[in-house]
């Protein structure tokens, strides 16, 4: 999908004074008063590195910044997305329309959801910036039939990061997008309702996990680590979930992979009674307070790979300002190193008074 924009980015080299450089910078090569190079061109600051810089009395730092042709960037960025948002705005419509089947004919497609995966979706992870286009895209249709979509695609996305390939992918893939299809048997003035569910409410919307997996048991042409992610995606590795209760290596992969992912985009997506999460905050909360219940292997990779996805998104900061993302530091996903329009960088772990409200674009 990004064939054709090949072009390499120009550089232009700004010195800065030591004191006002931040990790996340890209500098040119550096040499000591007595001739040493103490760092080669290309190297990305981190705090180490300028107290590395500062050690060796280093007052000032040769800094590349991107020269950027707005034009170039803007028309390779769109071109990407568009392709991206009208092909999952295709998926979309193919699972609403298995959907509907399934609520009325009481039998899942499986054959036509192999093929989407086959044709559409297994391509579609591969976009570049896939991850933030999920973030931009356009909700036009009923919750459900999004967050199954994305569920698949991210899915795919961290399978891949964890090594999986070829028809173990599709089939992660496919659970991904049949996880929640037992909620076709949810009656839709629960599964629609603009508001929190009441607790008998909850306990009739936790039964689609059970549903899902009755609909596709006795599909000789599905393998059972589908099934399982579809049984066991509200399992929890510290036997909290449901519908069995079920701990730690009794959950099939799978499910452990989808559990992760289906509270990512649950938490990163608009619903009726929740507005969406900013993507920085969600990541700091999943590693925060949910780790004894996911597979930490699984969310570690999530996490890990995730972030790199934030590096230039353009963000509200609740100073007003808009500012672009520049470096993410190894501890809290919502402190990162930021650029704010006026120019100033500013490391979020240092400014505490200071937060992300919003992404504003990818
Ligand atoms: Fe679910």
């Amino acid at each position: 999908m990004s064939g054709g924009f090949t072009s390499m980015p120009s550089y232009q080299v700004r010195q800065y004074k030591l004191e006002d450089v931040a990790p996340g910078m890209e500098v040119g090569t550096i040499i000591s008063e007595c001739g040493k190079t103490v760092l080669c061109e290309g190297t990305v600051l981190t705090d180490n590195l300028i107290a590395i810089l500062q050690n060796w009395g280093i007052t000032e730092v040769p800094v590349k910044e991107k020269v950027i042709n707005p034009d170039e960037t803007e028309r390779k960025k769109n071109w990407i997305q568009q392709q991206f948002f009208s092909e999952y705005e295709d998926t979309v419509m193919a699972i609403q329309h298995c959907f509907e089947q399934v609520r009325f004919f009481r039998e899942v497609p499986i054959m036509e959801m192999q093929e989407l995966v086959e044709k559409t979706v297994n391509p579609l992870i591969d976009t570049v910036g896939v991850i933030n286009h999920l973030h931009l895209v356009r909700r036009w249709n009923e919750y459900t039939f999004h967050h199954s979509v994305d569920v698949g695609i991210i899915a795919g996305v961290l399978g891949k990061w964890m090594g999986y390939r070829g028809v173990e992918l599709k089939d992660l893939i496919l659970s991904g997008l049949l996880h929640d299809i037992g909620k076709t048997r949810i009656p839709l003035e629960i599964l629609d309702k603009p508001g929190r569910l009441s607790d008998q409410e909850m306990t009739i919307m936790k039964q689609h996990a059970a549903y899902g997996y009755e609909m596709v048991k006795d599909a000789p042409q599905l393998p059972m680590s589908v099934r399982c992610g579809i049984l066991q995606h509200h399992e929890r590795m510290d036997g909290s979930g449901y519908p069995h209760q079920l701990c730690g290596e009794q959950i099939h992969h799978f499910a452990r992979i989808i559990a992760v992912v289906d509270i990512y985009d649950a938490m990163t997506s608009d619903r009726v009674y929740h507005e969406k999460d900013n993507p920085f905050t969600v990541v700091e909360m999943i590693s925060n307070q949910v780790f004894g219940q996911l597979d930490p292997f699984v969310c570690t990779t999530f996490l890990n790979n995730v972030r790199d996805y934030f590096v230039g998104n353009v963000v509200l900061l609740s100073d007003g300002r808009q500012a672009e993302v520049v470096y993410m530091g190894p501890f809290r996903a919502s402190r990162p190193v930021v650029k704010t329009e006026d120019g100033q960088f500013m490391d979020l772990e240092k400014y505490k008074d200071i937060a992300i409200i919003k992404l504003v674009t990818t």
